[in-house]
C-alpha cells in the first residue's frame, strides 16, 4: 500500500499518505487526476500504488523541481537532482505523466471540468495557495474533488478558509467535492420588483 511511498523523504505523515491512497482508491477506472506539488514522489507514489490497480487512468505530477521557498526557507534547487530523484521513484507508473512547469503553466493544458481529482502542495504562501485555487478548481467536474496539503500553517488556513469558509481535513489535508450550483428560482418578475422595492423602502 504506501510501503514504497514511506521510504522516500518528504513532509507527508503516515496517515497522510494513506488518506491519500484511500482517495486515489476511489478514483473511477478511466479517471483524470492532478497533484501539483510532488518534490521527491512521497505523495505521488501513495496516490500511484492506488492508481495502479485501475484501468486507463490518466495521473499528471506537476512541478517546476526547484522547491517551495517558504519550506526551504528561502532555497531554490537550481539543478536536476529532485527531478532525477523524482523519475527514479515513479519511473514503474505508466499512466502517470510528469510536467515540468509552473502550476499556471500545465494549468492550461487542462479543460474544464475534465478532472476528478486535484491535490495541491506546491508554494505555501497565502498568494500561491489562493492562485492555486483558483486556477485548479474550474477544472474539476462537477463531484470532482479538490484537496491540498498543510491546512495548519497559517498562510494556507488563512487562504482556505477565505476561499471556502469551512472545509474537511484529514491530519493537514484539507479536501471539499465541487458541487453544481442548483439554478436560482425565480419567482415570478412582478413579484421580485414588488419584493424590491418594499424592501427599498424599510427603514432598518
Ligand atoms: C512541499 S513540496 C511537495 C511535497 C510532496 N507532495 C511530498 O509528498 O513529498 C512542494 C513542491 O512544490 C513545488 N512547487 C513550488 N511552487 C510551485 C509552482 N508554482 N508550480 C509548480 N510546482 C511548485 C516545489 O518544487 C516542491 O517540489
Amino acid at each position: 500500500m504506501i510501503e514504497r511511498a514511506k521510504k522516500i523523504s518528504g513532509w507527508m505523515s503516515e496517515a497522510e499518505l494513506l488518506f491519500l491512497y484511500t482517495i486515489a482508491s476511489s478514483i473511477p477506472d478511466q479517471g483524470k487526476a492532478v497533484e501539483i506539488g510532488s518534490w521527491k514522489g512521497r505523495s505521488t507514489v501513495a496516490i500511484c500504488e492506488a492508481l495502479k490497480q485501475k484501468s486507463g487512468i490518466n495521473f499528471f505530477a506537476v512541478d517546476t523541481f526547484k522547491g517551495d521557498p517558504e519550506i526551504l526557507d528561502g532555497f531554490k534547487i537550481e539543478n536536476d537532482e529532485v527531478y532525477k530523484e523524482f523519475q527514479e521513484n515513479t519511473s514503474e507508473y505508466h499512466f502517470l505523466n510528469t510536467i515540468r512547469a509552473t502550476s499556471t503553466e500545465a494549468s492550461n493544458q487542462f479543460d474544464e471540468q475534465s478532472l476528478d481529482w486535484v491535490f495541491i502542495d506546491a508554494d505555501h504562501s497565502y498568494d500561491s495557495v489562493c492562485n492555486d485555487v483558483r486556477l485548479w478548481f474550474p477544472k474539476l467536474k462537477y463531484g470532482g474533488l479538490l484537496s491540498g496539503h498543510d491546512y495548519g500553517k497559517v498562510a494556507v488556513t488563512r487562504a482556505i478558509n477565505t476561499l471556502f469558509g469551512r472545509v474537511s481535513v484529514w491530519d493537514s489535508i484539507w479536501y471539499l467535492r465541487r458541487v453544481q450550483q442548483a439554478p436560482r428560482h425565480r419567482l415570478f418578475p412582478a413579484i421580485e420588483v414588488a419584493i424590491r422595492r418594499s424592501l427599498l423602502q424599510q427603514k432598518f
